[in-house]
């Protein structure tokens, strides 16, 4: 079944229509450093202004851990969404008291207002059922419809992603109908060859991504701090990488799994292996059976896949027409350790054909190392929820708006 729009909701001109938006932007000292998430929001904004609704934003940020915690307040955001609407953006200081309730009575049509951080109130991540509905039924106070847009929260079962949606009218966004709808194109009969490059730190985190998609694609590159636990599977020594001991049957599985059906799980053959976890620390590139051969011994510790994978990767991605790609390939925070995945970032950016950026840390990646978004087919803003997706698993913020896989 297909996603509710926001066209099911009817005229919304001087309705109060709550929008749920994943705001959740990395931010250092108050700053947003990266404000694609509130970018990324502005379609559906817009859609709703021009539409003459009264608009109630709400969001969460971080993990306050259901107390009030000034060091993760969305004021900062509602003040960069002001900027990028161009229009002035009213902020309550709380989500459902009576700054809340003042801020939404006093909106025209086409007023835009911010509520703070949802996951200030225990109720929002609550996993007892009565108390999340409670919360939401408190939410549900502020508005006469509304327009599910958080992406990247839909894989969570919390009161304004999913209790909300059952007690007011409700549909999806602009965003989340794009991101379902490049992702579902990843699931469904992708166009081949079909290339998944996944990185970051641990295996454990992507493990049923990889069960799921290991038969569906064409071809697996395996980088980031993840590719040690691959590589001490195929008997190599890793030194003081990241290595978690307890995948290794499992990982071991997967490479037996490739072989057999004739997948193509491209690993590295070469890292950029360090002294310490530093940004000035001595490195040198070193082959894939022989990381602790070099001046660090035993000691060295792998932050990046090496030149000789980089090419690899960059040839396999290059030659694809589909590519989905989640995980940084090393620590791309310290520039000594950023060429794997600016390697990765720029072949993306050649796919003749589909290509789409995992959220989280990679859309984070792609923007510091210096990519505009315009240069992948799709960014996404989920990086947890992109991928519980492509492991086919049912998305409660999405079965919610009639979404079914
Ligand atoms: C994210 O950053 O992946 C989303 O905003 C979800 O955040 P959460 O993992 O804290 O639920």
């Amino acid at each position: 079944m297909a996603l509710r729009t926001i066209a099911s909701l009817g005229p919304l001109t001087g309705r109060r229509v709550i929008v749920r938006c994943d705001l959740n932007v990395p931010l250092d000292d108050g700053v947003i450093t990266d404000d694609g998430r509130v970018r990324a929001s502005l379609p559906t904004l817009n859609r709703l202004i021009h539409q003459g609704a009264r608009v109630v934003v709400c969001s969460h940020l971080g993990r306050p851990g259901g107390v009030p915690d000034p060091a993760y307040s969305l004021a900062p955001v509602a003040q960069r969404l002001s900027e990028l609407l161009g229009t002035p953006v009213a902020f309550a200081r709380d989500t459902v008291g009576e700054s809340a309730q003042e801020a939404v009575a006093a909106l025209s049509d086409g007023d835009v207002a911010v509520i703070e951080n949802l996951r200030f109130n225990p109720g929002e991540t609550a996993k007892d059922d009565a108390t999340r509905r409670a919360f939401a039924q408190q939410l549900a106070g502020l508005g006469d419809a509304l327009v599910s847009d958080g992406f990247g929260v839909v894989h969570r079962k919390q009161a304004s992603v999913y209790d909300l949606a059952e007690i007011v009218p409700s549909a999806a966004g602009l965003l989340i109908e794009k991101e379902v709808d490049v992702l579902d194109r990843l699931t469904e009969n992708p166009q081949r060859p079909y290339t998944v490059v996944l990185g970051g730190s641990k295996v454990s985190d992507k493990l049923g991504v990889i069960e799921h998609l290991l038969p569906r694609v064409d071809k697996l590159l395996v980088g980031g701090g993840m590719m040690f636990t691959f590589l001490a599977a195929q008997g190599h020594k890793v030194g003081k990488s990241l290595l978690e001991q307890d995948q290794l049957d499992t990982v071991r599985r997967y490479i037996d799994t490739a072989r057999d059906r004739g997948i193509d799980l491209v690993l590295p053959v070469d890292a950029v292996v360090a002294a310490s976890f530093d940004a000035s620390a001595d490195h040198v590139v070193a082959a894939a059976d022989a990381l602790e051969d070099t001046p660090f011994g035993a000691d060295g510790l792998g932050l990046d896949i090496g030149p000789r994978t980089a090419e690899l990767f960059a040839d396999a991605i290059r030659s694809s027409t589909t590519v989905f790609w989640n995980g940084p390939m090393g620590v791309f925070e310290m520039p000594a350790f950023a060429a794997g995945t600016k390697a990765v970032a720029q072949a993306l950016t050649e796919v003749d054909g589909l290509s789409v950026v995992g959220g989280g840390d990679s859309a984070a990646a792609v923007r510091q190392l210096g990519f505009s978004d315009d240069r992948f087919g799709h960014i996404s803003t989920g990086g947890g929820a992109s991928l519980e997706f492509l492991e086919g698993k049912t998305l409660p913020g999405l079965e919610v708006l009639g979404w079914e896989q």
